[in-house]
């Protein structure tokens, strides 16, 4: 494929893959030199409709460690304001020679739009609540990392189900991997029909934290909230709120994971999210390696 936009058209294989040539990459960025001149040609525009923190300097890490050129687009501060079409600009910004774009939206298949309409690799890094395919991959590679194979083990998405593309992401790919995969959060933030998806659906945290081998907590995302969703972030907090000793009064030890932001406090009490249980910033610092896979091999693929 010359794109990548979401998680549900990549086969297994293709995943097992990325998941491979992402574990050469990380033991290339842990050697003292940390680059690579693999995408020397190669000129990559990361254009960000909406705001982030790890995936934007993720991506302009890995762009980076492979050589490739970077430039760096926010719509805030861009013609945009002045009423410059999507297609527009991203024509513009690709007559400047630009072979790829990494880009983030708030419209659920904004990116697949513009793969229609441009010539250039499109990298999804998350268009609204539909897919955040590299999200995904770096927390299944975090994930093999820890447990190994992942062919029956016991995964529970935690939180806001219905405003995360993360959740959706994460359900494609852990399938597609072979594990179990469970739904966690109160039901007004749960999407209807969700179990056609083929994942267990829990309302208790607790019984969630008792199933699962990992569990992946995620924000309520407020801003994606068009009405007043219940409950409020301290009912949430009361409810569903992950502590230390949810966890102690396990029979067992679980891995956390987060794809950050953390709202702390929220959906994750410190005393975990600090924790030897948590490993959110492996998955952070695995995102680079995912992501150096995913442009060295869609670099392979001209568009
Ligand atoms: N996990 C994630 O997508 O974080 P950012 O929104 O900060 O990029």
């Amino acid at each position: 494929t010359r794109h990548l936009l979401g998680i549900k058209d990549l086969t297994e294989a293709d995943i097992q893959f990325i998941l491979e040539t992402a574990e050469n990459f990380k033991e290339v960025i842990n050697r003292p030199i940390k680059k690579v001149p693999s995408l020397r040609d190669i000129t990559i525009a990361n254009i960000f409709f909406e705001n982030s923190t790890r995936t934007r300097l993720s991506f302009e890490l890995a762009e980076k460690r492979l050589s490739a050129d970077v430039v760096n687009f926010s719509s805030s501060n861009s013609s945009v304001k002045k009423g410059e079409t999507l297609v527009d600009t991203v024509n513009n910004i690709l007559s400047m020679k630009v072979d790829m774009v990494v880009m983030r939206h708030s419209s659920p298949g904004a990116p697949h739009f513009l793969a229609r309409n441009v010539k250039a690799n499109i990298v999804n890094a998350g268009d609204g609540t539909h897919e955040h395919p590299t999200q995904a991959l770096l927390d299944a590679f975090s994930m093999r990392e820890k447990l190994g194979d992942l062919q029956g083990k016991k995964i529970a998405i935690i939180g806001d189900i219905l405003h995360s593309r993360v959740a959706l992401s994460n359900i494609f790919c852990l399938q597609k991997l072979g594990a179990e995969v469970m739904v966690c959060g109160p039901i007004t933030l749960l999407p209807k029909h969700i179990e056609r998806l083929g994942v267990k659906v829990e309302l208790d945290v607790r019984k969630a934290l008792a199933w699962c081998d990992v569990a992946n907590v995620l924000r309520i995302q407020l801003e994606r909230q068009q009405i007043k969703y219940f409950p409020s972030l301290r009912e949430y907090s009361l409810y569903y709120g992950i502590n230390k000793k949810m966890l102690e009064e396990l029979d067992k030890e679980i891995v956390v994971m987060h794809p950050g932001p953390i709202n702390r406090g929220v959906e994750l009490a410190s005393d975990v999210a600090d924790s030897d249980h948590a490993i959110i910033l492996q998955q952070v610092e695995n995102g680079v390696a995912v992501r150096m896979a995913v442009l060295y091999l869609l670099a392979a693929v001209k568009a």
